[in-house]
């Protein structure tokens, strides 16, 4: 499993090496990140305050020593992920972070993030192999397009206040080896097969059920409501028609129907 990691990471690294070699100003980039990030964020324990500071950036690779920060190279202004889990930070998700062009992990767990979730979450961080939302009180639906984060091995939204429904695109997830959003309040179909995650990671929820089209057994009882639903549909129709060709005079509304059903 960590093999796999290590092998998207290295490509990841190449891609990212390539993209970095035709851009001179990423690293400045970078630091941009991490300035509007400190400025967006409620910070009440002073961590990012103490640690986070921008007054001599002649040293090379200076962020990389600021609480949290872990770079590509120690030398080098260009993160790689941010660790700022349990810091007791607060307000609404972090701004900033599209700056970071060459993020690959972001863990916010266990503070007190609110509000939603950006929904352009995949344009901000593109190249995220993990994600950690959990322990905060991220509300509002899961964001549809974290679906084309391609590379996403992690992604851990658990005990959060987020409801709706799971994208049913993230069955398009093929690298997610761990997925857990247990204590939310989302419903609906659980769009991977049963096996794929334990089921302690959907636990908590106002109703989700597994699995959409996976499991046959589900698959068989689904397609049979389908049908009987079918049938009764074409059973009201029948009967509606019978009715109101025989009684028009029991429609509301019968004296605009009546053209219509003597025509038929
Ligand atoms: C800034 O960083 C450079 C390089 O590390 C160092 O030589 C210099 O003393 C630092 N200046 C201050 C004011 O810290
Ligand atoms: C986070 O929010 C909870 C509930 O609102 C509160 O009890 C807790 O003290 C907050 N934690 C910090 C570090 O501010
Ligand atoms: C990224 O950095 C540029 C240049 O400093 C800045 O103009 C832009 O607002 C930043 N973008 C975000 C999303 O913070
Ligand atoms: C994500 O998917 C949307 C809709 O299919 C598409 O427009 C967008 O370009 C995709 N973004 C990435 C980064 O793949």
């Amino acid at each position: 499993m960590s093999g796999m990691a290590d092998d998207i990471r290295f490509v990841l690294w190449l891609l990212l090496l390539l993209r970095g070699s035709s851009s001179c100003s990423g690293s400045d980039l970078d630091v941009q990140c991490l300035r509007t990030l400190q400025r967006s964020v409620i910070d009440p324990n002073g961590i990012l305050k103490s640690s986070w500071i921008f007054d001599n950036t002649s040293a090379a690779g200076f962020i990389c020593r600021f609480t949290g920060v872990e770079c590509w190279h120690p030398d080098e202004n260009r993160v790689l992920s941010l660790h700022l889990s349990n810091l007791g930070l607060e307000g609404q998700f972090p701004q900033g972070l599209k700056n970071c062009t060459s993020m690959s992990g972001l863990d916010l767990s266990s503070n007190n993030f609110s509000g939603p979730i950006p929904s352009d979450i995949s344009l901000q961080m593109p190249f995220l192999t993990s994600l950690d939302l959990s322990y905060n009180s991220f509300l509002g639906e899961i964001p549809l397009l974290i679906y084309n984060i391609t590379y996403l091995n992690t992604l851990n939204l658990q005990h959060n206040q987020l409801s709706g429904q799971i994208p049913p695109q993230f069955s398009l997830l093929g690298r997610l080896e761990a997925f857990n959003v247990a204590d939310n309040q989302l419903s609906g179909a659980i769009p991977f097969s049963p096996q794929r995650f334990p089921p302690s990671n959907f636990a908590g929820n106002q109703g989700l059920y597994c699995c959409a089209g996976r499991s046959k057994q589900r698959g068989r009882s689904k397609q049979r409501i389908n049908d009987e639903s079918s049938i009764g549909a074409a059973a009201g129709f029948v009967v509606g028609f019978v009715v109101a060709f025989y009684f028009p005079h029991l429609f509301v509304f019968s004296q605009g129907l009546h053209p219509y059903v003597f025509r038929v």
